[in-house]
């Protein structure tokens, strides 16, 4: 697969990502300062670098796990129909949970993903995006917290990729084709 040339522009630098996950962290605490171990479900790939930052500044006995929905493949295209690829090890059921997601966008995959781990009866079930383009909304879906809302713009970095590129990105930039 061949792509069309492209430059990132910075739009969120990297202190400012982390000085926003440092607040989200602390509202996460208040929110569950009485569980006595929180899964963390990080929401695969996309959210691998802002789990691993998001967990760091938790002050809260925490499991982590992964689960990996099917979304873009290596396009720009949102697929409405979201598949498990890959299921959570543990159990939830009982549990306080945190769902961690990269970017809402649709809301399809949040949706989804929520409606399906609800069934499982966990205690209390919560969500956390980094990123939001509420513009682009197609179901009525919000992350109970947000690092961040933009515009509809493509967006690489911070773990998060155009046609698997970009994730190692320490900042959140826009993508420009040239
Ligand atoms: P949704 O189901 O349309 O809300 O899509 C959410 C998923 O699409 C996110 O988890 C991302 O993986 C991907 N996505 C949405 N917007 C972007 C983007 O700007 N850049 C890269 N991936 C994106
Ligand atoms: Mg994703």
């Amino acid at each position: 697969m061949t792509h069309d040339p492209y430059v990132i522009d910075e739009m969120i630098s990297a202190k400012s990502i982390a000085a926003r996950i440092e607040d989200l962290a602390k509202t996460i605490q208040t929110e569950f300062k009485d569980t006595d171990k929180l899964v963390v479900v990080g929401l695969l790939r996309g959210s691998f670098v802002f789990i691993a930052d998001l967990v760091r500044e938790l002050d809260l006995p925490v499991e982590v796990d992964f689960l990996e929905a099917s979304s873009y493949g290596d396009g720009m295209e949102s697929s409405r129909e979201v598949r498990i690829l890959k299921d959570l090890r543990g159990q939830i059921e009982g549990r306080d949970v945190l769902v961690v997601e990269d970017i809402v966008d649709t809301g399809h995959t949040l949706h989804q993903v929520i409606d399906m781990l609800n069934t499982r009866h966990p205690r209390k079930l919560k969500s956390i995006a980094l990123l939001d383009k509420p513009s682009r909304r197609e179901v009525d879906m919000r992350a109970d917290w947000t690092g961040f809302e933009i515009p509809d713009e493509f967006v690489v970095g911070y773990g998060i990729d155009y046609a698997q590129r970009n994730r190692n990105l320490p900042f959140i930039g826009k993508v420009r084709f040239t």
